[in-house]
């Protein structure tokens, strides 16, 4: 029934008085629901609309010799930095990354010579508190922000150089996003499949069998029919996964992913993401502030003032069935990574401050250093009066 109609039938009803006060409130409703759908799908095809005019406009330019793709980017054509090569194995590389905002007069420099690198199939958890860095270094990572200086190779592009067009191809192609909002996951009017199947259009490769296979193996085979407000959060956030896998990314950024749900189904989310790494290769990078998360996840780097701080690395081999994964959660576990310092591009050293707490050191200080037996020493020299 269109919304004419039923404004009709509301009306209609007002003189003969067929409905009752509570069915004339629940076709108000779906009135009300059905117009935000309609709108929301205007929008939509604005958007498709506008992204067709692009891809076309990019083919025309493209069959003029104009842009080059990814592929003959990465085949050693591209002539920029001939001198410079991302170590083997490395598939995120990023070295003395800074970031400069700008509001107004006021400067916010939210990345602050950055190094960090990440390894083919890697999964890794970026650990840090509100204002660090994370979805800065994030968003640089996935092509949606550039970085102000310093450099950045994704399975051996140079972000740098990619125009508009190639930076897209890139999002499509090379990298998939979790973000913890689930409205900027998925459109809220399609169902779970349709939200997958979307992304594989916008790429031209739609490819239902694996659209219905992404929803199976993050365990929402039976869910694939419901739309976003019929699913909790954490499911949610399961299509989230699925979506962002949708194009066969190399890499998996997760923004936040378990910031909005408990701790039974962090731990489901987790062990989705351990199997997609573990079983299908794909390299994970997660974000948050979250330090439990840190027992769940091989290896953790922390993040401080738009610099990595220090690194923990797991001693043995995660159990991805969930009960272990539960324990961890609950905080046990203290043993379970071993903890590294980080020497940056520069020579800096990042000490928490627990340990200098520990040693009577303290920030903006002079300290004491000797090598000893091929150790490094700090500590407090004898004339520090604080
Ligand atoms: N678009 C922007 N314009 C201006 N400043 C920004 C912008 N985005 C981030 N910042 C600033 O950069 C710093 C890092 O922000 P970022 O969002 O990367 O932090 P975060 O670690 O993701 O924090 P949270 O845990 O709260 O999400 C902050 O000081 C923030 O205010
Ligand atoms: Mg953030």
């Amino acid at each position: 029934m269109s919304v004419k109609e039923k404004e009709t039938k509301l009306s209609d009803s007002e003189n003969d008085g067929a409905l009752s006060k509570k069915e004339r409130a629940a076709l108000e409703k779906k009135a009300r629901q059905d117009a935000k759908e309609a709108e929301l799908r205007k929008k939509t095809e604005i958007r498709e609309a506008a992204e067709k005019l692009k891809a076309q406009k990019f083919a025309e330019e493209k069959k003029a010799g104009k842009h080059k793709t990814l592929a003959e980017i990465t085949d050693g054509k591209d002539d920029y930095e001939q001198d410079f090569k991302v170590p083997e194995g490395t598939v995120v590389y990023c070295e003395n990354l800074v970031k400069l905002y700008k509001i107004g007069d006021i400067e916010v420099m939210a990345l602050q010579g950055l190094d960090l690198s990440v390894q083919d199939g890697e999964m890794v958890a970026i650990i840090g508190n509100s204002g660090s860095g994370k979805s800065t270094l994030m968003n640089i990572i996935g092509g949606l922000d550039r970085p102000t200086a310093g450099r950045i190779y994704v399975n051996g592009i140079n972000l740098l150089k990619l125009d508009d067009n190639q930076m897209l191809q890139y999002m499509r192609e090379t990298v998939g996003f979790v973000w913890q909002n689930t409205a900027r996951n998925m459109i809220p009017y399609l169902n779970a499949l349709d939200n997958v199947k979307l992304v594989m259009q916008m790429a031209g490769r739609l490819d239902s069998n694996r659209a219905n296979e992404l929803l199976e193996i993050v365990g929402l085979g039976h869910r694939k029919k419901s739309k976003m407000h019929e699913l909790s959060g954490g499911e949610q956030q399961r299509v989230a996964i699925a979506i962002g896998l949708a194009n066969k990314p190399k890499i998996l950024l997760a923004d936040e992913p378990t910031g909005a749900v408990d701790t039974k189904t962090t731990a489901q989310i987790m062990s989705v993401f351990h199997r997609l790494n573990t079983e299908m290769g794909v390299t994970v990078i997660i974000v948050t502030h979250d330090r439990q998360l840190s027992h769940m996840v091989p290896r953790v780097v922390t993040i401080s003032d738009g610099r990595i701080g220090t690194e923990f690395i797991r001693r043995e081999e995660i159990d991805v069935n969930s009960d272990d994964m539960m324990n961890a959660t609950a905080g046990h576990d203290t043993g379970s990574h071993i903890e590294y310092g980080f020497i940056d591009g520069r020579r800096r050293l990042f000490i928490p401050e627990n340990y200098l707490s520990q040693a009577g050191l303290h920030e903006k200080s002079k300290v004491g250093i000797e090598v000893k037996d091929g150790r490094l020493e700090l500590f407090k020299p004898e004339d520090d009066v604080k």
